[in-house]
């Protein structure tokens, strides 16, 4: 079966990255504008056809659930209120996907998370999108995942999306070493995680999108933890890159790492400057009132 209908989204994560907001609400439940950064994420799967979601949960995470549920009081009054409007985008939201949730008891790395969806994905290939990387597509072309996935179904080989960063950079992500680019994509020889940036064998990092054959499964399951314990997901890409081929695709889609403060303003700002609602006058106010001080380093 080469068609990929499932995606495993881990979210169990701790987020100390965004304490202490991540205390009590989970990163992923984090607004962008006014939907909570995993709804891009699973509507990102959706459009390139995704059937199931497996999301993968930790404990106090159970508002990333209640989100893809019905909330019958609510429903009910926008309903009586007549606010149609916002009752049709509740209900799309609830029946957007079939969303199946698992427990990973204890945060011990992506790898650790992925495995956790094994059971519900079985044999069959499958993508993975971290719960808080954001992916827009703009142009009138499939989103990553989509090309991840239509690789996939042309290759039966795994594929993952990679993009270009500064040398600075390297040691923040999971590197790909790739061979040269033909058909589009490039073949991958190994990956390393977090190198430095003398070390790293190019500056390819990964994003955060994946499409897999069940067969990264054995490697995550043969993977030794590292020093925390974590299993990492790109030692059991590499180990999987020495076996069989394994690809990388770069993309075009508008990339936000909503998991960082940066990363998460930036969505914000780029996200509300589209948004039919706002968009227009939070231009207004950045050109208007904001950037005349920004450029005198004035304060309002
Ligand atoms: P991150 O490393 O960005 O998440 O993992 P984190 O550990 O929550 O972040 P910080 O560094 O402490 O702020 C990427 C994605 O993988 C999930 C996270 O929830 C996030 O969406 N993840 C990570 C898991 O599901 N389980 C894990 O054990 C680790």
């Amino acid at each position: 079966m080469s068609k990929v209908k499932k995606a495993i989204i881990p979210a169990a994560g701790l987020g100390t990255r965004f304490l202490p907001a991540t205390k009590t609400v989970p990163k992923e439940m984090l607004t962008i504008v006014d939907a909570p950064i995993i709804f891009y994420v699973v509507e990102e799967a959706i459009q390139a056809g995704i059937e199931d979601i497996v999301l993968i949960q930790g404990r106090g995470k159970t508002a990333i659930e209640d989100f893809f549920d019905t909330s019958y009081e609510l429903e009910d009054k926008l309903g009586k209120d007549g606010k149609t409007h916002l009752l049709e985008r509740l209900v799309k939201i609830r029946e957007m996907a079939n969303i199946i949730s698992v427990r990973q008891k204890q945060p011990l790395g992506l790898g650790h998370a992925v495995l956790c969806g094994q059971k519900v994905v079985g044999h069959e290939p499958f993508a993975v999108l971290l719960g808080d990387e954001i992916m827009v597509q703009k142009q009138a072309e499939a989103n990553t995942i989509g090309r991840l996935k239509s690789i996939f179904e042309d290759t039966k080989s795994s594929t993952v999306a990679v993009m270009e960063v500064a040398p600075s950079e390297v040691s923040k992500y999971g590197i790909a070493d790739v061979e040269k680019e033909a058909r589009g994509y490039f073949r991958v020889k190994g990956f390393v995680e977090k190198p430095k940036p003398e070390a790293a064998p190019s500056r390819w990092a990964l994003p955060g999108r994946y499409v897999f054959g069940p067969e990264i499964f054995d490697e995550l399951q043969n993977a030794k933890p590292g020093v925390l314990g974590e299993i990492q997901l790109t030692d059991s890409m590499n180990s999987l890159a020495k076996k069989s081929p394994v690809f990388a695709s770069q993309f075009s889609s508008d990339r936000f790492d909503a998991g960082d403060k940066l990363g998460y303003l930036k969505a914000n700002i780029e996200l509300g400057l589209d948004h039919p609602e706002i968009g227009a006058d939070l231009k207004k106010y950045l050109l208007q009132e904001l950037m005349p001080h920004l450029q005198k380093g004035t304060s309002r």
